[in-house]
């Protein structure tokens, strides 16, 4: 009965998700075909305000994404941590030091996320408050490529910790300990508020919530 009732979820799951959640839903997506094999899956994998426009043009089932815009009217549920930290070479002079004052970063070089990018947004606004103003050498719009910029020791930047994988911290790439950091921020599942969702999304929803826990054990 039970392999009858999974038979029956079929059809196409579209998701759009953030880009740091691409270090964690791939791999749940696994299991769960496996346990739906009639489920296929749109998977988008895109920065914030790209999110947002997708979700006011209803094109997909669900999304994760790591702030609540106010001005939307959505349905969320927090399901998972992501804090920011910052990234620096192994080598780099403040790599040994302890709870390093924030304004010790005035004037680091630093490569920032794409303007519409949530990590941006919030490490300008941290920064703002404290009159840090760092030396943005380059701009980019990929996690991956910020962090061979960094191993390659062009800056320092701040990202999230998934970005890391499942090894954390690399021979390449070490964690500072900066005030005021990480900065906290958490993933959330979301969908337009009043949307009917599908079984299929509906069994979604419900699998991530389930899985978010052991998700949080293997990543911390
Ligand atoms: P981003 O998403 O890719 O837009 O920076 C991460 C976030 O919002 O925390």
């Amino acid at each position: 009965i039970i392999a009858q009732m999974k038979g029956l979820k079929q059809g196409r799951l579209r998701l759009a998700v953030i880009t740091t959640t691409k270090y964690f839903v791939p791999r749940l997506l696994g299991p769960f075909c496996q346990m739906y094999p009639g489920i296929d899956i749109a998977l988008q994998v895109t920065n914030h305000e790209r999110i947002l426009s997708r979700m006011s043009e209803n094109l997909d089932d669900l999304y994760v994404l790591s702030q609540i815009p106010e001005h939307l009217d959505i349905t969320y549920h927090q399901f998972l941590a992501n804090p920011l930290v910052v990234l620096a070479p192994v080598d780099h002079p403040l790599a040994k030091e302890k709870n390093i004052p924030i304004s010790r970063l005035s004037g680091e070089p630093f490569i920032m996320r794409e303007p519409g990018s949530g990590t941006r947004s919030s490490v300008q606004t941290l920064f703002d408050e404290h009159g840090v103003s760092v030396k943005v050498r380059l701009e980019l719009g990929s996690n991956e490529a910020i962090k061979q910029a960094i191993a390659g020791g062009l800056g320092i930047s701040v990202l999230s910790r998934h970005t890391l994988g499942l090894d954390g911290a690399t021979n390449q790439i070490t964690i500072l300990d900066v005030q005021g950091f990480p900065i906290s921020r958490h993933w959330y599942v979301a969908y337009p508020a009043g949307k009917q969702l599908s079984v299929v999304a509906r069994t979604f929803f419900e699998y991530l919530l389930e899985k978010a826990q052991q998700v949080a054990v293997d990543m911390s």
